[in-house]
């Protein structure tokens, strides 16, 4: 047994978090220490709750059963009030917190900011888009709007918007999901490079394990609620579970072969030639 970890194991530390909806049990006694500086990647199949925990380490949910400390201080319980100032010192970037199509880049990025602070001072406040902007390599598209700009520029953009507040902890979900590999290896590189530059403590939740391997410190794997891996790259890949060999190789597991057998090699129809009219 590992022993179980203690609120300053880590910056940011959850310990036996249960999560369940309804019935169901989607996180199931979950303890983690992500430790300040590095970068801890989360891995596992769809649906096996890394958003959910992922959402937990910033208290957007709340467990049903377990803690969550953030530099030693139980945040899980907080008010939306505490937790807004706590939030101040995270950078997101989440799937669902894309750009906002109708503001400009210049104004996604002060989004944060104008959030929390009252500014005063516009030049000083431009001065910081531009530093941020030239941090992803997008200074010069301050007065772009979303809508004319590629995906890896936009991940780019919500990535400058995650620093403008000089996190200490930066949680991106799925960076790189939906971009081609070029792309992909631009967001690698960048979220070395803020760890490098900034001293950031990252935690990433990704399917991508060329993005993995390349970014980790640690890489945790997620199965059916619990953590069934944990280590560096290199653990990970000589890992014994058939699970974690499996899920590194993009292979089908044999429940998910045994499912298909069961439904016979006869595939339904699903759409019908009208739906694409
Ligand atoms: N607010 C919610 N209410 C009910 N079920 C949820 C909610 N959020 C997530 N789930 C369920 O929890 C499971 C894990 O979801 P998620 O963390 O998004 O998976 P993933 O590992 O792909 O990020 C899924 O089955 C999802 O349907
Ligand atoms: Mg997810």
């Amino acid at each position: 047994m590992r022993k179980n970890v203690q609120p300053d194991d880590g910056i940011l530390v959850a310990q036996n978090i249960t999560k369940q909806f309804g019935d169901r049990v989607v996180l199931d006694n979950i303890s983690l220490a992500v430790e300040e500086g590095k970068t801890t990647v989360i891995i596992g199949p769809s649906g096996c709750g890394k958003t959910v925990f992922m959402k937990h380490l910033i208290v957007l949910e709340r467990p049903s059963k377990g803690q969550v400390f953030f530099k030693n201080d139980r945040i899980d319980e907080k008010s939306e009030a505490d937790l807004a100032k706590i939030r101040t010192k995270y950078g997101f970037c989440f799937q669902m917190g894309a750009l906002f199509d109708s503001l400009t880049v210049y104004q996604n990025v002060i989004f944060p900011i104008e959030q929390h602070f009252k500014v005063t001072d516009y030049k000083a406040l431009a001065d910081l888009v531009k530093q941020k902007l030239a941090m992803v390599g997008m200074d010069g598209f301050q007065n772009h709007y979303p809508a004319s700009l590629s995906g890896g520029q936009k991940k780019r953009v919500s990535l400058a918007r995650a620093i403008a507040l000089n996190p200490e902890i930066i949680l991106y979900d799925e960076p790189t999901t939906g971009l081609d590999p070029i792309t992909s290896d631009v967001i690698n590189e960048l979220v070395l490079k803020l760890k490098n530059e900034l001293a950031v403590t990252s935690v990433v939740v990704t399917h991508d394990m060329k993005s993995a391997y390349k970014i980790a410190d640690r890489i945790v794997m997620f199965h059916q609620g619990k953590i069934i891996a944990d280590g560096d790259a290199d653990h990970i890949r000589n890992h014994p579970h058939d699970v974690v060999q499996q899920f590194i190789h993009g292979k089908v597991g044999e429940a998910e072969l045994a499912a298909l057998r069961l439904g016979g090699t006869k595939f339904e129809t699903q759409f019908l030639p009208e739906d694409f009219l």
